[in-house]
C-alpha cells in the first residue's frame, strides 16, 4: 500500500521519521487550532508556485500575529529535501506552523520564549481520474458558518470539515459557502461560475481564501481574451449557471455537474471548463519544462 506520508518528515529543525516525530499536548495547534498551514502541489518533482505559496503562508502568519520561524530560503531548502526524499514524482507538500507549547492552557499568546512548531511532510499527488473529470462531481450548498477572515490560511478548519462531511454524507464532492445570499468558495476550494459566456469568479475580500490555484485561472481566462468578471456571485446566478468549476492545488479545475441534485447546465463538464484544464496542463506542462 502507498504510504500517505513520506519518511522523513520535518520537525522543528530535523528530519526524522513521522513515527518518531511527536509533539508536546500542550501544543496551541491541539487545544486551539492556532496555526497556518500551506499546501503545494508538486510535478514532476517541481513545487508549483512556491514563491506565491510562501507568501500567502507569511501572509497569514502576519494574519495571526505569529512571527515566521523560517525565512524564504529556509522553506524552499525543507520542501525541496522533502520532494527529494519521497519516491513520488507528483507530490502535495504540507507545512504547518502553529503557536507552539506553552507550560499551561491561557488563551492569551504564551510568553516570547516559547517557540512555535513548524511541520511539514510530503505525500502523493491524489489527481483526479478520467472517469471522474469526464463526468464531473456532485456539490451541495450550505450556509458558511466560518469566521470572518477567511482569506487567512489557518488551521481551525472546523467549519470548512463540518461543511465538507455534509457533503460527503449526501453522496456529493464539495460543499459551496454561501453568505448572505452569495456564492464564497466551497469546504477546500474556490469556485468560479460560467454564465452567459462570461467567467465568473468571487472577488478575494476577507471571505474567501485567496487561491493560488485561483489566480493561475484569472491569468489564462486574462492571457486568452476570455470575458472575465470578478465580482461577487448570488445564489441565483449559481443556480442559473451554465458550468460551475471547483479549483484547488490537489483538484486543479473540476467540474461540478449536479448542485443540490439539479444539473449544472446540462448536466455534463461545459467546454470553457474543458479549455481552461487544457490550458492549464499547457501552463503547468511549460512552466514545469522552464523549471
Ligand atoms: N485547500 N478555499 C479553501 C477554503 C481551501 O481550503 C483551498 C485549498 C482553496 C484553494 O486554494 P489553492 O488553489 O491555493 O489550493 C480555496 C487545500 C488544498 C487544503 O486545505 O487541502
Amino acid at each position: 500500500m502507498t504510504p500517505y506520508v513520506a519518511d522523513p518528515v520535518y520537525l522543528n529543525g530535523r528530519f526524522l521519521a513521522l513515527a518518531e516525530a511527536g509533539i508536546s499536548p500542550l501544543d496551541r495547534g491541539f487545544l486551539y487550532g492556532d496555526g497556518v498551514y500551506e499546501v503545494i502541489p508538486v510535478y514532476s518533482r517541481r513545487p508549483f508556485r512556491l514563491a506565491e505559496h510562501l507568501s500567502r503562508l507569511q501572509a497569514t502568519l502576519a494574519g495571526i500575529q505569529l512571527a515566521n520561524p523560517l525565512d524564504q530560503a529556509s522553506w524552499t531548502t525543507i520542501v525541496e529535501k522533502l520532494i527529494d526524499a519521497a519516491p513520488w514524482a507528483d507530490q502535495s507538500i504540507y507545512l504547518q506552523v502553529t503557536r507552539g507549547a506553552d507550560n499551561k492552557r491561557d488563551h492569551a499568546f504564551p510568553s516570547p520564549g516559547v517557540p512555535p512548531t513548524a511541520f511539514a511532510f510530503a505525500s502523493p499527488l491524489v489527481t483526479t481520474s478520467p472517469e471522474v473529470r469526464a463526468t464531473g462531481v456532485a456539490a451541495i450548498t450550505v450556509a458558511d458558518q466560518r469566521w470572518a477572515r477567511c482569506d487567512l490560511k489557518v488551521i481551525s478548519l472546523l467549519a470548512n470539515v463540518l461543511a465538507r462531511q455534509q457533503a460527503v454524507e449526501a453522496g456529493c464532492a464539495e460543499a459551496l459557502l454561501i453568505r448572505d445570499g452569495y456564492l464564497k468558495e466551497g469546504a477546500a476550494s474556490n469556485i468560479f461560475v460560467v454564465h452567459n459566456g462570461i467567467l465568473l469568479a468571487p472577488p478575494k475580500t476577507q471571505l474567501m481564501l485567496p487561491g493560488i490555484t485561483y489566480d493561475v485561472i484569472i491569468e489564462l481566462a486574462q492571457a486568452h481574451g476570455q470575458p472575465l468578471a470578478i465580482r461577487e456571485i448570488d445564489e441565483n446566478e449559481l443556480r442559473a449557471a451554465d458550468e460551475v468549476w471547483m479549483t484547488s492545488s490537489t483538484k486543479e479545475i473540476l467540474a461540478i455537474t449536479t448542485l443540490d441534485g439539479r444539473p449544472v447546465g446540462n448536466g455534463q463538464p461545459g467546454p470553457f471548463g474543458e479549455q481552461m484544464w487544457q490550458w492549464y496542463q499547457d501552463f503547468k506542462n511549460t512552466v514545469m519544462r522552464k523549471g
